[in-house]
């Protein structure tokens, strides 16, 4: 049967961070262009990748349960080539093939250039393990996706320098590298070209961007890529507390394209925590940076991402990051539990903290952010929020979903006519997780 088909078919499985999401809409592009069309169906597929995360040890786990749900279709279809990309590939290299017999491939964030020449080798019978991150900095040319939707996004810089104790992505996504400016603004200007209304610049730690050719630095950056024509909204993450400069505030101020929402991970509320983790800030420092980002814009919303049980974690330390959570007012929190992770040095620390300790401290703190969550929502009720109307709403009949300038997911009763405009919407409901409400009137000049 396989023999006869015309087509190639290609299935992705992504896990992860928008850097992954990025890296698979480039393995879907380089593949593409060798005659692979994508499938969700992993029985139908000739080629199934999975772009795998190791940042915490749960999403790692995923990884060994998908490729053991693979077994079965493996036996129905020997022709089937499977690859491990993403973090997981990095960490594990060869371990990764002989760990998981039904693997045909491992390859890791640095390697995603190389994908068709890899998957060829994988075709004539070499199971292979490609690790080099030496091509990180030269990998990301300007490429469109196929078909770039209303929203896109654009990586402007790779890797990490800043080894805080508990993280693997240095190890396994390399140092950073920024890219060309002149490679991110023609990347930018092809997706509003086919569409895109709104890009995501995407990068570890955005806030040291630094383009030795063109010399711009990143709020210089992202101006350049708010004037392009047609470009309704700019956002970015990740910001790193400790480079997040009053000028980039300014331009988040000035620039109407800049959207008012701000990814700031604060990992905890201690200092004790902060100068273990490597985080080179202090609490006093992220709150100052924080009132100065409220003092310059009025609704802007922000999200953080929050440690518990770092070693050496006591209650007290806990109490403050509940306090910071309180004081900040956070629209939302990705909060975890601290695990080991390969070659980071927290694997190393003593004074671990129980897991019944942690999971009773995740509890606490996820309580403490819904009530928060649901504090700011409510007081959004009756306001007029500028909305970017993305499709239907998941659930609900006849409701649409977009979101607000903050990045709130809204949704209201809407025709599927708005899908891609901006729109005016008066908030009438509030949500833990998003808001509702009616449309007022389509924007004008769109
Ligand atoms: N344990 C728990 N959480 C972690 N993160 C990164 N490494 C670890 C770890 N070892 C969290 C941080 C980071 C987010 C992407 O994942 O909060 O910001
Ligand atoms: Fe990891 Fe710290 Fe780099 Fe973020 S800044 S990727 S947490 S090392």
């Amino acid at each position: 049967m396989s023999d006869k088909k015309v087509q190639k078919l290609l299935h992705i499985t992504t896990f992860g961070c928008q850097m992954n999401d990025y890296d698979s809409g480039r393995l879907a592009a380089l593949l593409t262009r060798e005659g692979y069309t994508l499938t969700r169906d992993k029985e139908a597929a000739d080629l199934i990748l999975l772009n795998t995360c190791s940042v915490r040890e749960k999403p790692e786990h995923k990884v060994y349960s998908f490729l053991g749900s693979l077994k079965e279709i493996k036996k129905e279809n020997p022709n089937l080539i499977v690859g491990v990309a993403g973090c997981v590939a990095q960490q594990e290299g060869e371990k990764l093939l002989k760990k998981v017999p039904l693997l045909n491939l491992v390859f890791g964030p640095g390697e995603v250039e190389n994908v068709a020449a890899l998957v060829k080798r994988a075709q004539a019978g070499e199971r292979l393990a490609a690790t080099s991150l030496g091509a990180l900095g030269r990998q990301i040319e300007p490429e469109l996706p196929p078909d770039p939707g209303l929203k896109s996004q654009v990586t402007i810089m790779q890797g990490c320098n800043n080894f805080c104790t508990y993280c693997v992505v240095p190890y396994v996504r390399g140092r950073e590298y920024s890219r060309p400016a002149e490679t991110v603004l023609a990347e930018a200007r092809g997706m509003v070209e086919k569409g895109t209304r709104e890009i995501m610049l995407l990068g570890q730690n955005v806030n040291s961007y630094n383009d030795a050719e063109s010399g711009l630095n990143f709020p210089q950056l992202l101006r350049r890529v708010a004037e392009i024509p047609g470009l309704w909204r700019v956002r970015f993450t990740t910001s790193h507390p400790k480079d997040f400069s009053p000028e980039l505030i300014e331009v988040m101020a000035e620039v109407p394209q800049v959207m008012e929402s701000l990814h700031l991970p604060a990992q905890s509320g201690s200092n004790r925590m902060l100068k273990a983790m490597n985080r080179r800030y202090t609490r006093e420092h992220y709150l100052d940076r924080v009132e100065l980002l409220k003092k310059n814009i009025k609704i802007a919303a922000l999200g953080t991402d929050l440690i518990v049980g770092f070693p050496g974690e006591t209650e007290d330390d806990f109490a403050d990051t509940l306090e910071l959570v309180r004081q900040v007012r956070y629209d939302y929190s990705y909060s975890f539990k601290y695990s080991d992770r390969p070659f980071a040095k927290a694997a190393d620390f003593e004074d671990k903290v129980p897991e019944e300790v942690k999971s009773e401290r995740l509890a606490r703190l996820q309580e403490l952010q819904t009530s928060k969550s649901l504090e700011l929502h409510r007081e959004l009720v009756g306001r007029k929020l500028e909305v970017l109307v993305e499709g239907p709403a998941k659930r609900g009949e006849a409701l649409v979903t977009g979101r607000s300038r903050a990045g709130r997911a809204v949704n209201f009763p809407g025709h599927p006519s708005l899908f891609g405009t901006l729109v005016t919407v008066e908030i009438t409901e509030a949500r833990i997780n998003s808001l509702m409400g009616r449309l007022v009137k389509p924007a004008q000049g769109e």
